[in-house]
């Protein structure tokens, strides 16, 4: 890794209540990387970022920000920091740029120009005159992230910063990233729960599993680590008959808690399944001739189940 290191965090622990949520954490995060912080729902990401910002006082560990130990240097650690935990807080009937011009004087030391140059970063110079309310989510997020980054910080943190946009904003995000690490240097910290999203987005992805870091991956070993089996969303007419003809198939479904039709609120059939790419037209037309019509089919990576098997087998953690 080339550039300096400007997060670290060393045997981090955390109980809230009765359970120990956060155990031993320790992973580190350098200059103009992009890092992204990759689990399941409930795996303790969230509060491992309320930790590094200062939201939550750790039980035990260290947290190091630019060098400095938030325990002693919470104020000089600080301001080597930007972060969204959830969505951003703006005055709604203020244009975009208001809302910017009032976060610049509050903080100090923010220039005009340098607003100018962020509305610019963030792709809102069209519509940064705009009352807040009048913003799309998408936008709102881009804002949040205009916000945070004002006084250049060394490391920005992002709380799965993706949530609710759409694949255009999801894109337009990762580009602002990507632009982010390689103009200003910038740390990038991201979390998620979502394996295909990871793979697109991050230089390296460390893995958290209830609590416990279970390993790292560069983008590269990401996406080799399941071999060529890859998970595949099939959106249908006929779920019952559809999951019917998979099984017949030999094929595995994955099971996906948010997917099912009362969770949408809608009868929407969509399925999950785990294979070989090379079987992808195999499978469609024993679909079709089966008397399924196929509305969507699309790829969306690896399993994150895989990719926990990679690491916790064949010879434990990949660090
Ligand atoms: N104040 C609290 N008291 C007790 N338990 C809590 C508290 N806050 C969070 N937890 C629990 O800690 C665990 C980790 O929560 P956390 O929000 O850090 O997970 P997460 O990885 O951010 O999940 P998600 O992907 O759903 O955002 C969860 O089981 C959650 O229920
Ligand atoms: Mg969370």
């Amino acid at each position: 890794m080339g550039g300096a290191k400007i997060l670290e965090v060393k045997g981090l622990n955390k109980t809230l209540g009765r359970r120990h949520i956060v155990k031993d954490a320790s992973f580190d995060v350098y200059e103009g990387e992009i890092f992204g912080f990759l689990g399941p729902n409930g795996a303790g990401k969230t509060t491992t970022i309320k930790m590094i910002l200062g939201f939550l006082f750790p039980d035990s560990g260290e947290i190091r920000i630019c060098g400095r130990d938030l325990r002693t240097e919470y104020e000089a650690a600080m301001a080597c920091v930007g972060g969204i935990v959830e969505n951003p807080d703006m005055f709604r009937d203020f244009s975009g740029l208001d809302n910017l011009k009032m976060y610049a004087a509050l903080h100090g030391g923010i220039s005009g120009e340098r607003i100018n140059e962020i509305v610019r970063l963030v792709g809102l110079e069209k519509r940064i005159r705009d009352k807040v309310r009048k913003y799309s989510l998408g936008m709102k997020q881009r804002l949040g992230v205009a916000q945070s980054i004002l006084h250049r910080p060394k490391l920005l943190i992002l709380d799965e910063p993706t949530n609710g946009l759409d694949p255009g904003g999801i894109r337009e995000l990762r580009l602002l990233l990507r632009r982010m690490a390689a103009e200003e240097g910038t740390a990038v910290f991201v979390s998620s729960h979502l394996l295909s999203e990871m793979e697109q987005t991050c230089d390296r992805v460390c893995i958290i599993d209830n609590g416990v870091i279970k390993g790292e991956l560069t983008a590269e070993e990401l996406k080799s680590a399941g071999g060529t089996a890859r998970e595949y969303e099939y959106s249908v007419t006929d779920a019952a008959r559809a999951a019917e003809i998979l099984q017949n198939l030999g094929l595995e479904l994955v099971p996906n808690g948010s997917n099912d039709g009362e969770a949408r609120g809608q009868q929407e059939d969509v399925l999950r399944v785990r294979m070989d790419k090379a079987r992808l037209a195999e499978v469609n037309s024993a679909l079709i001739s089966g008397g399924v019509n196929i509305l969507t089919v699309a790829e969306t990576g690896h399993s994150l189940e895989e990719l926990f098997m990679a690491l916790t087998e064949g010879g434990g953690s990949i660090e």
